[in-house]
């Protein structure tokens, strides 16, 4: 088990699209165990495949409710809109305020292949949404209603604004 290196902003493979993947093997447990210690390396709250250069959609989240693993997950409904602060390991020591649903259902698939489904609110809901952008090579800086810069931040405090 190692801690990949993160890809920061202007690296071309974080805007690619990520393939399905198809095979639940003992390769794709390696990719979720590496991906977690990664994400949890870096004391993000999510971390995407293609944040490690691997072009594969594949997703870890720990909202501090424990590793929850999709593998080709999508977004299938959502309700609301909540602005929030977030930050990206790939776009270090920047923050801005997005505007998204704030609650949805994901569907995914396990480790060994079998669906589930998640409903997601709050910080969870974001990383979700945060994550799966990341698999179409889409950011939070492209979705921002504005930058957000340190002394702001008082009155916003926000857990876990570096999602992952
Ligand atoms: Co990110």
């Amino acid at each position: 088990m190692s801690a990949k290196k993160i890809l920061t902003i202007g690296e071309p493979l974080l805007r690619s699209v990520s393939h399905p993947v198809k095979k639940f093997d003992s390769r794709l447990s390696m990719i979720l165990r590496d991906m977690a210690h990664t994400m949890y390396d870096a004391q993000g709250v999510g971390l995407a495949a293609p944040q490690v250069g691997l072009m594969r959609r594949i997703v870890v989240i720990d909202v501090g409710e424990g590793l929850v693993e999709f593998i080709n997950p999508e977004v299938i409904a959502s309700q609301g809109e909540i602005a929030m602060t977030e930050g990206c390991l790939s776009v270090p020591g920047r923050r801005g305020c997005v505007i998204r649903p704030e609650k949805v259902t994901v569907r995914a698939q396990n480790k060994k292949g079998s669906y589930f489904e998640v409903e997601g609110e709050d910080l969870y809901a974001r990383a979700l949404q945060h994550e799966i952008d990341h698999l179409d090579g889409v950011l939070y800086v492209d979705k921002m209603s504005y930058e957000v810069f340190d002394d702001e931040e008082e009155e916003e405090e926000q857990e876990g604004a570096v999602i992952g």
